[in-house]
């Protein structure tokens, strides 16, 4: 029996959110259902039963809010994480329950998930991303969070990266992931404004800038594309209406700004009409 379908038959619930970040999984309950917390403890052991290197069920009961981009989750149930804990460098083996480590082609990054944001789902897309960068690539990692996108990139490619993240834990956990992966020699954390760091220069000499926060990114695209070189790769995410995501509006959407239109691609859902969507745009 599969795990949705045994949720169902023992606990009569359908239509639940899911996600494993880490040994942490997520669980969303529909708003519409009081739920007493022995059936949550039960779907936590149906879960672990299909998981078993889920040591922690958490349940989100805010959704991503704020500048942070964070969201708030409860603990459900846990389990020993001896396992986990053993992955890491021993002066990082004191984890809260909110606190994971998630690991992605190779790379591992530790995070909070109520302090700090992270989607697993966005895995396809780094991956994506890193495939594209070429040796020797100069880049600029804006709303780095903890840094993963940079991670992936620089563990398979010799670049030299600068990551941008507002959010003091952000940074935090970035620094640790940086020391836990060995790649502090390519990759600098700026813990400050976006907005403060493209200010501060004339120009954005990169061969790729990055912008993976699609509420943030749309406020300084053209500030970014002003001050990029020509020929520089931008990666731009922003929401967009399913109806405006076609080859024609997506390229009309771009028209006013010195930039060719590689190519897009939906990255992700929010409800049923609208999509994360990423645009490659290059700079003439
Ligand atoms: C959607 S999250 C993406 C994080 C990361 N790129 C990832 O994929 O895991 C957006 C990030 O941008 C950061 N952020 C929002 N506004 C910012 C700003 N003005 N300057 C720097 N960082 C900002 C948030 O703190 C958050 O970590």
């Amino acid at each position: 029996m599969r795990l949705r379908e045994e949720i169902k038959e023992k606990t009569g619930l359908e239509s639940i959110g899911f996600e494993i970040i880490g040994d942490i999984a997520i669980v969303e309950f529909p708003k519409s259902h009081e739920i007493r917390g022995d059936i949550k403890e039960r779907i936590a052991e149906i879960i672990r039963k299909y998981n078993p290197n889920v040591n922690v069920v958490v349940e989100k009961v805010e959704d991503v809010s704020g500048t942070y981009r964070v969201a708030n989750h409860v603990l459900i149930k846990m389990w020993d994480r001896k396992e986990l804990l053993e992955k890491l460098p021993k002066e990082f083996r004191s984890l809260s329950w909110e606190e994971t480590l998630h690991v992605e082609y190779g790379v591992r990054c530790l995070l909070n998930i109520n302090k700090t944001y992270f989607s697993s789902k966005l895995g396809f897309e780094r991956k994506r991303i890193a495939e594209q960068v070429k040796e020797g690539e100069k880049i600029l990692l804006l709303f780095a969070g903890t840094g993963i996108f940079g991670l992936v990139i620089a563990k398979k490619k010799n670049v030299r990266i600068d990551a941008v993240e507002i959010n003091p834990y952000s940074c935090e956990y970035a620094d640790r992931n940086l020391k836990i992966n060995k790649l502090t020699d390519k990759i600098i954390i700026y813990c400050q404004d976006v907005k403060g760091f493209i200010n501060q220069r004339d120009t954005l000499n990169y061969d790729r800038i990055l912008m993976p926060a699609p509420k943030d990114a749309p406020a300084y695209l053209e500030k970014v594309v002003e001050k990029a070189k020509p020929n520089t790769i931008i990666h731009y995410y922003f929401f967009e209406n399913i109806s405006n995501i076609g080859e024609k509006s997506i390229k009309e959407r771009f028209s006013h700004l010195p930039v060719k239109v590689s190519c897009y691609r939906k990255v992700g859902s929010i409800g049923t009409k609208t999509y994360r969507v990423v645009v490659d745009l290059i700079k003439v």
